[in-house]
């Protein structure tokens, strides 16, 4: 049995921050964020009542009601997240409470950005042993809490949110996954944790906030999720042209039409919501996928490929039918 996802939802934040709306905060424009990356506006949690919680949980709320199955049906929950409000409890524990998700096994994921994926397959592995019928992952960050809002070459990339599905094992649903790791390459994309406070070690309590070198992980996005997608493909014995829709990572609207062109395909394959959402990282492909089936865009049958990378360096892709 595989996973088959039965119900999507999602969550953004009530505050919309426009291009300009960060160019009176720092020195950027519109034109250049629009030129560079294709976001023209984003969501930030602005509240105290706005968290990651919440959000995970109104999006698997959400996801939930889509799929018609109750809370205490679900078996297991599965939040990725690289920025969870505790460090314990997991999010994935509090969702659990939040739903009533009474008899779930619940635990966090940190793949950053392509942490959908990573919970996608491992759902998908917990179906394939028999272990699990229903899970309920979500992806979901507020990095607005972790970004410095004084380096503009990162700060206006993203946006906070979060996207969930309902999965059911079945007999029809992934066809093909893989997921992967290049620990030597995560120094491009890190952000250090809260300080030490160890009596031992004495550590500048301060924390960090996320660095990136945009360059770096541009070229590692493009290569990476291209080769993700051949090799996809080529397990399934499919061509590029064969799938209906490629749900890619929203890190940039030059990396998706890169993909695209590689692949010789149209943009029309390449739904797209970067442009109002940012990059939310492991929200960004769960809150895409929410939007196209609410908009009615998928069919009973049509194959889609979803795909992503992030920091770690990590990626994830996965081969379905709707
Ligand atoms: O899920 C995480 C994945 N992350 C990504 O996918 C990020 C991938 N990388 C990128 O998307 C791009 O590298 C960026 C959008 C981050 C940057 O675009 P770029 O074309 O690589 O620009 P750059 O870093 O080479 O900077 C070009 C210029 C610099 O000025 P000088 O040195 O040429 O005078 C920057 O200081 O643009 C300047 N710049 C800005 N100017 C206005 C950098 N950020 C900004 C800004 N507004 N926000």
């Amino acid at each position: 049995m595989r996973a088959k996802i039965i119900g999507t939802g999602s969550c953004l934040p009530t505050k919309v921050a426009t291009n300009d709306d960060l160019s009176a905060l720092m020195d950027t424009s519109d034109e250049w964020i629009q030129s560079r990356t294709g976001i023209r506006e984003r969501r930030l949690v602005s509240s105290e009542s706005e968290t990651t919680l919440s959000m995970a949980a109104q999006a698997g709320k959400a996801a939930l009601t889509d799929s018609g199955l109750q809370p205490e049906e679900i078996d297991l929950i599965i939040v990725a997240t690289v920025s969870s409000d505790f460090v314990t409890p997991s999010t994935a524990c509090m969702v659990q409470k939040e739903l009533g998700a009474v008899c779930a096994a619940a635990f966090d994921i940190n793949a950053a950005c392509s942490g959908f994926l990573f919970a996608l397959n491992t759902a998908d592995a917990y179906f394939q042993s028999g272990i699990y019928q229903t899970a309920l992952i979500i992806g979901v960050e507020t990095l607005s809490k972790i970004i410095d809002w004084t380096d503009r070459s990162t700060c206006v990339l993203f946006g906070d949110g979060a996207g969930a599905a309902v999965l059911r094992a079945s007999e029809q649903g992934i066809i093909a996954s893989l997921q992967g790791s290049n620990g030597a390459g995560g120094h491009v994309l890190m952000c250090k944790n809260r300080g030490n406070n160890n009596p031992y070690i004495s550590t500048d309590a301060c924390l960090d906030y996320l660095y990136m070198d945009g360059q770096e992980v541009f070229k590692f996005a493009v290569k990476k999720e291209t080769e993700c997608i051949h090799a996809l493909l080529a397990q399934a014995g499919l061509m590029p042209e064969d799938i209906d829709w490629y749900l890619l990572h929203q890190a940039n609207q030059r990396i998706i039409a890169s993909i695209a062109r590689k692949l010789k395909l149209s943009l029309a394959k390449f739904p797209s919501n970067v442009d109002h959402c940012g990059n939310t990282s492991a929200a960004s492909i769960p809150i895409l996928l929410d939007e196209v089936h609410k908009a009615g865009k998928l069919k009973d049958g049509d194959l889609l490929l979803l795909s992503g990378f992030g920091a770690g360096l990590t990626w994830g892709a996965a081969l379905l039918l709707w």
